[in-house]
């Protein structure tokens, strides 16, 4: 990390796409989640045909400090596996006792949250609600749009990443398309 970007700057996000032309970001494309949907057989046929982007997001290089924030843009990417819509992989905080927000730029999704003690929670994103996310709370962002979902996060620099557990145990819940609408129910592949 360089002095340098401990000096104020601003960066600009687009808000209908979300992407910054001042930075890298980080691709999850089909084949980097493996495992993350109920439905393999679907997961595998869809491998087979393509390996699209189902989500990227900007993560400013800041130093991971105390007291620092990071922040950036996520944007899920409209699509399906199966009837289960497209989504982040998840994660709780390495320091789990850590909130954090998202703002929504753009498309329309929801957020699903659940703590280890087994307490679960979805709100839902369209432009111009921010979604808090309470300390402990391993959360996911889901697109049930049309659009890409574009949020803004911002959360403290110590926190780190947990995307083991949520890879290992999955959420105990899931959003799937029924009926032509988002309805939510119990991850048959959920481990306790
Ligand atoms: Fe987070």
């Amino acid at each position: 990390m360089t002095e340098k970007a401990l000096k104020p700057f601003t960066i600009d996000f687009d808000l209908i796409t979300g992407l910054s032309k001042s930075t890298e970001s980080t691709k999850r494309p089909l084949s980097k989640m493996q495992g993350m949907f109920a439905d393999d057989r679907a997961f595998n046929a869809a491998l087979q045909q393509d390996d699209p982007l189902v989500y990227e997001f900007y993560e400013l290089d800041l130093p991971e400090t105390a007291g620092n924030l990071l922040f950036g843009t996520s944007i899920v990417y409209p699509g399906k596996v199966g009837d289960e819509y497209y989504m982040t992989k998840g994660h709780f905080h390495t320091i789990l006792d850590t909130g954090e927000v998202y703002y929504c730029l753009s498309g329309e999704g929801a957020m699903l949250m659940e703590n280890p003690e087994g307490d679960c929670n979805i709100q839902y994103f369209s432009p111009g609600k921010a979604v808090y996310v309470p300390p402990c709370y391993a959360h996911r962002t889901i697109n049930l749009g049309k659009e890409p979902l574009v949020t803004f996060f911002t959360f403290r620099a110590d926190a780190g990443h947990d995307y083991g557990t949520i890879e290992t145990k999955g959420y105990r819940k899931l959003i799937v398309e029924r009926d032509g609408k988002p309805e939510i129910i119990d991850n048959p592949k959920w481990k306790e």
